[in-house]
């Protein structure tokens, strides 16, 4: 499905035609994002944004990861979201531009990509975040998953972040 859409927030797969818009927004909020996700910790620039839009493209063919763009009623670039391959379920993922922040859009976000991966069937979809990321971590809360397990982080680490990431878990309903 391209587009997911609660009224609120439209969530569009990403085109190349993005590339401008993604890194104006990433480079606009560089600290907020990097500080959590190590892909924007060293700076953002077109070179990155190209090859994230290329790989993206990629994982949506092979159905590795379906990647979208969270746009408000406006049409505004308010952050990026996705829903990746994980074992035999999915894991969703987030950022928002910090001015995005506080509104509920990524809470909204990962519901519709909730709803997205019960149509295709996964049985159980994680969300994971390093421990000290507790505005990450109350997503999760928020829609009903429960703390499954912790574990190291397996990547390499953001400034903010502690090396422990808490894994949330939510079954598909019968
Ligand atoms: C993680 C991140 C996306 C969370 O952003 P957020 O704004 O806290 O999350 P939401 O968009 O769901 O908004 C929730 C806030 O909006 C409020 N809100 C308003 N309306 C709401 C609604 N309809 N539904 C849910 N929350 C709502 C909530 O109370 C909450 O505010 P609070 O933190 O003051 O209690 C953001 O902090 C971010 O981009 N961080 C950097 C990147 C990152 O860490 N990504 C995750 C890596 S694991």
């Amino acid at each position: 499905m391209d587009t997911l859409t609660d009224g609120v927030v439209t969530l569009e797969r990403w085109r190349p035609e993005d590339l401008d818009l993604l890194v104006a927004t990433v480079a606009a909020s560089l600290e907020h994002v990097g500080a959590w996700l190590i892909w924007a910790t060293n700076g953002y620039g077109p070179a990155e944004g190209e090859e994230f839009l290329t790989g993206a493209a990629e994982r949506w063919a092979s159905g590795e990861g379906y990647e979208y763009a969270i746009r408000t009623a406006d049409r505004t670039l308010a952050g990026g979201c996705g829903l990746m391959r994980r074992g035999d379920g999915r894991e969703i993922g987030y950022w928002l531009a910090k001015s995005y922040t506080g509104h509920g859009y990524a809470t909204r976000a990962a519901s519709l990509l909730l709803g997205q991966a019960w149509r295709m069937g996964t049985p159980h979809v994680t969300i994971l975040h390093d421990e000290l990321n507790t505005r990450s971590g109350a997503i999760p809360q928020r829609l009903g998953f429960t703390l499954h397990h912790k574990e190291a982080a397996a990547d390499a680490l953001a400034p903010a972040c502690s090396g422990n990431d808490w894994v949330w878990r939510l079954e598909r309903p019968a």
